[in-house]
């Protein structure tokens, strides 16, 4: 069941995703080379507990050890923070951040360089976002789920990427993950109907290679590549308005910021 949000219940998201997207941007310059993510962890961590007193939902969720997920390089998503990963010169690294606050639910990540970073893993991390904002732009009432799905698909093969079919993007409100499933492949013109009220992310998962994940089974966790090749993946939450839609975790430096 899909459950549309009143505008009371948007604007208590829209609190929930400015703050998990201030998470990102306080971060960014902690993402250098001889950093650990464990480091990175502690300081979202207190950041979220300490100065916007809120609370991170991925800590204790179905066991989920730590309070955001740090992917690097081949790991697709659900990396787990640890202190003995230390970032090099070179690597790409997702972080994905969720707070709650006021019981209401914000969602979001980006890909950080490492120090210097080869052209072909910015492209890809480049790609994916694109992958993200071309969908984002065709997000309104009457939309289907599946003309998201095919966009994000054709943008990235038509670039010779695979997209990652075991993960997906929610929706999203008073609880983390929700109805509807909205998958980053498919047919344009199939698919649940957007309406005004709807939330939810969009967070595709972008692979150099083949588009296969394999899941650690030491930590339960750990979701990578198949092939070992680099992966990437950019996420927002959306809430959708009568002739369109807002970015509730929009970042300042992006174009669809609203103050
Ligand atoms: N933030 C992730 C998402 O985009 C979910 C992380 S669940 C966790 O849906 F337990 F790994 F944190
Ligand atoms: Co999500
Ligand atoms: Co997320």
């Amino acid at each position: 069941m899909v459950s549309l949000k009143t505008p009371e219940q948007i604007e208590k998201m829209k609190i929930a995703g400015r703050l998990a997207a201030d998470v990102l941007e306080m971060i960014a310059p902690h993402v250098v080379p001889g950093v650990s993510t464990g480091e990175l962890d502690r300081l979202c961590h207190d950041y979220i507990v300490n100065v916007q007193h809120a609370v991170p939902a991925p800590l204790n969720y179905h066991g989920f050890p730590k309070s955001i997920c740090t992917s690097v390089n081949h790991v697709v998503c659900h990396g787990i923070p640890a202190e003995t990963k230390i970032l090099k010169d070179g690597d790409i690294i997702n972080i994905d951040i969720t707070v709650i606050k006021d019981g209401w639910y914000g969602d979001t990540s980006k890909m950080f360089y490492v120090g210097e970073v080869k052209p072909h893993l910015a492209r890809l991390c480049d790609i994916t976002q694109e992958c993200l904002y071309k969908a984002i732009d065709i997000v309104k009432p009457g939309t289907r789920l599946g003309d998201i799905g095919e966009l994000i698909q054709k943008y990235a093969e038509s670039n010779h990427y695979s997209v990652v079919r075991e993960y997906c993007g929610h929706g999203i409100g008073d609880v983390f993950h929700e109805d509807p499933q909205v998958l980053h492949y498919g047919k344009a013109g199939t698919g649940l109907e957007l309406r005004e009220g709807m939330t939810f992310t969009i967070e595709p998962m972008i692979n150099l290679g083949k588009r296969h994940t394999k899941l650690n089974q030491k930590d339960g966790w750990t979701v990578t590549t198949k092939d070992g090749r680099h992966s990437a993946q950019w996420e927002h939450t959306l809430a959708v308005t009568a002739d369109g839609c807002i970015v509730l975790t929009a970042r300042p430096d992006e174009p669809y910021y609203n103050v």
